[in-house]
């Protein structure tokens, strides 16, 4: 170890589903430790591995590998079943438990979070839907943020855990019986199964700040993995369809005890068009042919939900905000393949509201809200790009599309997604 730092950042630049985990996994083998620093359990990040499907919601794709160090740091809501549900499964796959630290300092969603969050989407009614994940995260939250949260150190010990949760739920239920109309929640059905969570999450319970301090000043390849995506940012994003962490580059710095020079480069994964789950603006979605067409060559279906995704062209403006945001290295481009066969492929450069042109990425929602996206088509292509292993293989329709977007984001395009599994990457140099 050369002592040099070696600390790779990946976030999602549009409104997630880019395809992280396929990114992570692919890097992987080069990775010592793998970090998550923001959200929860509402990520959904799907690795193909030798033919096989899984799906992580909370631990970082880095679990697949054997021998390397995982992380959740403090920035995270975790959800203590789906942590036990995903650990025991990889265990008994065979994975090593030696290799996972969770902050003590990550907030826990508790069954009252998600019942609020099922509780608040319901109440605001058509229109003012957020369309959320229902995991309980913006509650959450809510109470990390008001300070009335549960920390996993707080889990791990009985007695603090009485203390606090007598106080919480007494505030809980108050809103529950008189806000919303429900049945109060008896102490003991909260306090004792998040007492058993506490025992069977202490084990991995650590300091993880200075565990990642160590490794980044060992100059260990360390990978912070970011979960939703730029456009979706509590403070960057369209605001209030937005998630409730901050999901772009600087929230791996909050979300774990490192610093901002710790960053030795920022890989932004761009889907090759462009998806949405969930409720807000989408001026590139496309309603027709075109829309579905995607949702079905794509597989566009939430990961965590189920849901069918909005579908819709690549939109520069919004990459270019987003780019900016993250201050973006290099992009890995996700899921070209997606693109075979659509004919012409439409880029949107600019909008156009009320007559007049916009060619930057409003961000104020009321502008954003009817913008109408003008676009630049450029010419598709219909060859099978599944087997490509090097850029010149691409068809030169495809490779006019991937320099297109270089130019556009005055980025370079490093990795290009042409398959769902890990070895369908063409890299170009990472
Ligand atoms: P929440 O994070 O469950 O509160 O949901 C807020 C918004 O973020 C909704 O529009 C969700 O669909 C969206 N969202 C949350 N997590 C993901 C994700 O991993 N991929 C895509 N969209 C997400």
């Amino acid at each position: 170890m050369s002592g040099k730092k070696n600390v790779d950042l990946l976030v999602g630049a549009q409104w997630g589903d880019e395809g992280k985990g396929k990114v992570v996994d692919m890097l992987g083998s080069d990775v010592d430790v793998f970090v998550r620093f923001q959200g929860g359990a509402n990520a959904g990040h799907t690795v193909i591995s030798d033919g096989q499907k899984v799906v992580f919601h909370l631990l970082p794709s880095g679990m697949l590998y054997s021998g390397k160090l995982c992380v959740l740091g403090n920035g995270l809501v975790i959800d203590p079943e789906q942590f036990l549900a995903e650990t025991n499964e990889l265990f008994q796959r065979g994975q090593d438990k030696a290799r996972l630290a969770v902050s003590p300092h990550a907030h826990v969603v508790m069954p009252y979070h998600r019942m609020l969050d099922k509780l608040q989407e319901e109440a605001r009614g058509k229109g003012r839907k957020i369309g959320t994940t229902g995991r309980g995260i913006g509650p959450c939250y809510v109470d990390k943020y008001s300070r009335s949260g549960l920390r996993i150190e707080d889990l791990i010990d009985p007695d603090v855990l009485r203390e606090r949760l007598t106080y919480i739920l007494e505030e809980k239920n108050q809103i529950f019986t008189k806000l919303y109309n429900q049945k109060p929640l008896p102490f003991d059905e909260v306090y004792e199964p998040a007492r058993k969570w506490g025992e069977a999450i202490a084990p991995y319970v650590d300091d993880i700040r200075a565990i990642l301090r160590k490794a980044v000043d060992e100059g260990q390849h360390v990978l912070l993995e970011g979960a939703q995506a730029a456009l979706l940012d509590i403070d960057h994003g369209t605001y209030p369809y937005v998630t409730s962490s901050s999901t772009s580059a600087a929230g791996a710095f909050t979300g774990t005890g490192l610093a901002p020079n710790d960053l030795t480069r920022v890989i932004a994964v761009v889907k090759a068009y462009t998806t949405r789950v969930g409720e807000g603006a989408f001026p590139t979605e496309d309603f027709e042919e075109a829309g579905e067409k995607l949702r079905a060559n794509g597989g566009e279906f939430g990961a965590t939900t189920g849901r069918p995704r909005r579908c819709g062209w690549l939109d520069i403006p919004a990459l270019k905000y987003s780019m900016e945001l993250n201050g973006a290295d290099v992009i890995a481009l996700t899921k070209l393949d997606v693109l075979t066969g659509m004919g012409g492929i439409k880029v949107c450069v600019a909008y156009e509201k009320d007559g007049e042109k916009i060619s930057t990425w409003p961000t104020d929602y009321r502008v954003l809200d009817n913008l109408k996206p003008v676009y630049e088509t450029l010419p598709g292509w219909d060859d099978d790009i599944t087997n490509c292993k090097t850029f010149e293989e691409l068809p030169a329709n495809a490779q006019s599309y991937v320099k297109y977007i270089e130019e556009k984001l005055k980025t370079p395009v490093m990795l290009i997604g042409v398959g769902a599994d890990r070895n369908q990457t063409i890299n170009r140099g990472m």
